[in-house]
């Protein structure tokens, strides 16, 4: 199988968490092609912090000026990604990190509302991934790619999905630090049908960066993803999101 999984940078801070994942990610590498793209708000934040820049998000998305940029390609595509690397290899897995601006992996249009940010995807090249898939490698990808021929922040659910569409993988995985998609009262949705997303936006039962993710869900499944699952573990299922 294909298996793309989202990991939420609140994963990888969290020792314990990115233990377990590592521990999961070995046995699926066993018998699995791997796509790992993962995010790192978190890490983004509290360096911007640390430099004195101020955070704003509008629906879930990060407003990203010219230095905030900096700070998310360092953070992003060199910390985080780096650090993340380096813990497959400690594990001794076969592992390449890169962003989406290497081999131009994702192209998309610029969100001028929101500075360097990039909306609508445009065009996704998958030629390195699966060169790298076919060698056993598992790509570790960054949320940094092409706007408009400038460097852009993109949101990493929607790398996600539009990775997932190109690679027609058989499985979907966005892990994050809620056990799925909690109605209003804090319950784990167990099956959400995506003609249900937009109710739950609208009813303020979904917020946050949880908007992002299930717009990029509804837009995998409607590209014939079959297989999509939020969990904060890879062991169970949380919420499945279905046609
Ligand atoms: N109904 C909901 N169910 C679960 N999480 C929700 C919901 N509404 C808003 N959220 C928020 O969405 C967050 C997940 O999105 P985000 O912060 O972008 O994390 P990630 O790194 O996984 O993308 C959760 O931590 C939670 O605070
Ligand atoms: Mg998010």
């Amino acid at each position: 199988m294909r298996i793309l999984i989202k990991l939420s940078g609140k994963v990888i801070d969290d020792k314990e968490e990115l233990k377990n994942f590592i521990t999961s990610i070995k046995k699926l590498h066993k018998n699995n092609q791997l796509i790992v793209v993962h995010g790192g708000g978190k890490q983004v934040s509290s360096w911007s912090e640390k430099l004195g820049l101020k955070t704003i998000f509008v629906n879930g998305l990060r407003v990203t000026d010219e230095k905030m940029l900096e700070v998310v390609i360092s953070v992003l595509c060199g910390l985080v990604n780096k650090k993340l690397v380096f813990e497959f290899i400690k594990n001794n897995l076969k592992v390449v990190g890169l962003s989406c601006i290497d081999g131009k992996i994702v192209e998309t249009n610029i969100e001028k509302k929101l500075g360097f940010v990039g909306s609508k995807i445009k065009k996704v090249n998958i030629e390195i991934i699966k060169i790298l898939l076919k060698q056993k490698f598992i790509v570790l990808i960054s949320s940094v790619g092409i706007g408009d021929g400038k460097i852009v922040n993109i949101n990493a659910d929607n790398i996600s999905y539009a990775l997932a569409k190109q690679l027609k993988v058989d499985k979907l995985i966005f892990l994050t630090d809620k056990q799925g998609v909690l109605d209003k009262e804090n319950k784990v949705i167990k099956e959400l049908k995506i003609s249900q997303i937009k109710n739950l936006i609208n009813r303020g039962v979904v917020t946050d960066g949880m908007i992002p993710k299930l717009n990029s869900i509804k837009d995998a499944i409607m590209s014939g993803v079959g297989n999509v699952i939020i969990s904060n573990n890879l062991n169970s299922i949380g919420t499945l999101v279905k046609k």
